[in-house]
Formats: structure tokens, sequence, C-alpha cells
């Protein structure tokens, strides 16, 4: 029995945003089966080769400002469980694109950062981004040409806001997991944070179980679209 004044924390991946149109990484047909992760996601590959690293995340940018796109029942259903658990709920999410927040989520830590957002890799000056980066560009902030980059965390690369997750997952009552495959670490290891710090309950929204699927207390397995609104249904309907 989840207490209501307990805490949630909510971890997300690709998958909450498939039915919205965005493909994941690692299913069948996903991003790292069409490109390879070292080719455009890591640093080295930048200092190689910038401009195909921008050329993937113009294409990704552009995908996700595709006039379909929009949040699905999945990100709904949690920004209704923000308003209404008394609790509070925290979302940490790996996804860079924007729909939680379109959802109406206000707690919300993109800890692999933001596609809409760019970076300078001089200054560190963080900017909102619509449009396409490239090598040609230079920092609104310091002048510097070329050293622009998207604001999304590569392989490597340390997480954002680490600190402020481990003290929400440290504490948390609940831990739902949704539409992750759970093979990136730190976030495949937040679920055993909360089972030995917090001690509170842990579950899994998934298609299929995770790679860290035996680590949760409890699993449900389905689209997001259908298995996140009936368990918020299932939390809210004890208040
Ligand atoms: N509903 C729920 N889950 C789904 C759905 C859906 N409609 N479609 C797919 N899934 C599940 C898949 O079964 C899989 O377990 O979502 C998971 C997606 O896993 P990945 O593609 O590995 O995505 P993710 O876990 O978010 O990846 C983590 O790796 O390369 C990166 O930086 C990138 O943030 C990303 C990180």
């Amino acid at each position: 029995m989840i207490k209501t004044a307990a805490p949630i924390v909510v971890l997300t991946g690709a998958g909450i945003s498939k039915e919205s149109g965005l493909d994941t990484f690692r299913d069948a047909g996903g991003i790292w089966s069409k490109v390879r992760i070292e080719d455009v996601a890591t640093p080295e590959a930048f200092a190689r080769d910038p401009d195909r690293v921008h050329a993937f995340y113009n294409a990704r940018r552009h995908s996700m400002l595709d006039a379909d796109v929009k949040p699905n029942a999945a990100h709904l259903a949690l920004a209704r469980l923000e308003k209404t658990w008394p609790g509070g709920v925290l979302i940490v999410t790996q996804n860079i694109d924007n729909l939680h927040e379109r959802a109406g989520s206000q707690a919300l830590i993109h800890m692999h950062g933001e596609l809409l957002k760019s970076r300078c890799g001089r200054c560190g000056d963080v900017q909102p981004c619509l449009d396409d980066l490239s090598v040609a560009m230079a920092c609104q902030a310091c002048g510097e040409l070329g050293v622009l980059r998207p604001h999304v965390v590569w392989f490597g690369e340390m997480p954002l806001h680490m600190d402020a997750i481990e003290e929400a997952l440290a504490c948390a009552g609940l831990f739902i997991s949704i539409g992750t495959s759970g093979n990136v670490y730190p976030a495949a290891g937040f679920v055993e944070i909360v089972r030995d710090y917090a001690n509170g309950h842990t579950i899994e929204l998934n298609l299929e179980p995770s790679a860290g699927a035996s680590a949760f207390n409890e699993a449900i397995y389905g689209e997001a679209g259908i298995v996140v609104p009936a368990y918020v249904d299932r939390l809210l309907d004890k208040l």
C-alpha cells in the first residue's frame, strides 16, 4: 500500500514517447540500429566529424518539431498525477524531447539534456535552439566560432543534475520506471537506490521486461499510452 504522503519519482525513457511518433533506441528499427553510437553520440565523434553529429541532431530536432508529434496519454497522465498527488511527484527523464513539459509537468529533470537547447563548448552558455546548428555558427555569449553543440549528454559524459536526482531517489516512497530498456547507467541503477536507501515500492511500466526487470517489486507490461493512465488512475483512486 503506497502512502499518499509518499514522494514519487518517475523515470522515463524513449518508450514513453514512441506513441507520440518518436523513435526509441534499442528496439528493432530503433535509432541505434541505423547509426552507430560512436559515430554520433560521443565527444570523440563531435571532435572528429562535427558536421555529421550536427546533421544527426538537426534531423532529430526536425522530427521532434513535426506538428504531428504531441504528448500522448502517458505524458498527460503523469502531469495529472503531479497536480493531484499529495506527496509530490518528480519526473526524471532520459528523453531530450519536450513532451513532458508540453503535457504540463513542472517538476521535471532532463538528465540527458534537451534537444531544443544549444550549449557553447567553450563558455557553457545554454540557449534555446529551434533551428539547425552548424560549425559555422558563433556562440552568442563568448563569440567563439564552431563550438556550439546540442545541449545533450553524450556517452562518456556525466548526466545532468545528479545530486538533485539522488536526493529525490533516496526519499522516494514510490519509484515508477516507464519506457526504458534499463541498459544505460546511472538511470538503470535508480531502482536500487530507491530499494536500498528509501525502502520505497518500485514498479516498471514497459512494453516488455527491461534489462533490470528483476530489481522491481512489481511490473505491468503494455503500451505506455494504456498502462500509464491506468496505473495513475489506480494511485489516484486511493485518495
Ligand atoms: N510503451 C512502453 N514502452 C515501450 C513502448 C511503448 N509504446 N515502445 C517501446 N517501449 C520500450 C521498449 O520495450 C524498451 O524497453 O521502451 C524501451 C526503450 O528502450 P531504449 O530504446 O533503450 O531507450 P532508453 O531506455 O530511453 O535509452 C536510454 O540510451 O542512447 C540512449 O541517451 C539515450 O536516453 C537514451 C538512453
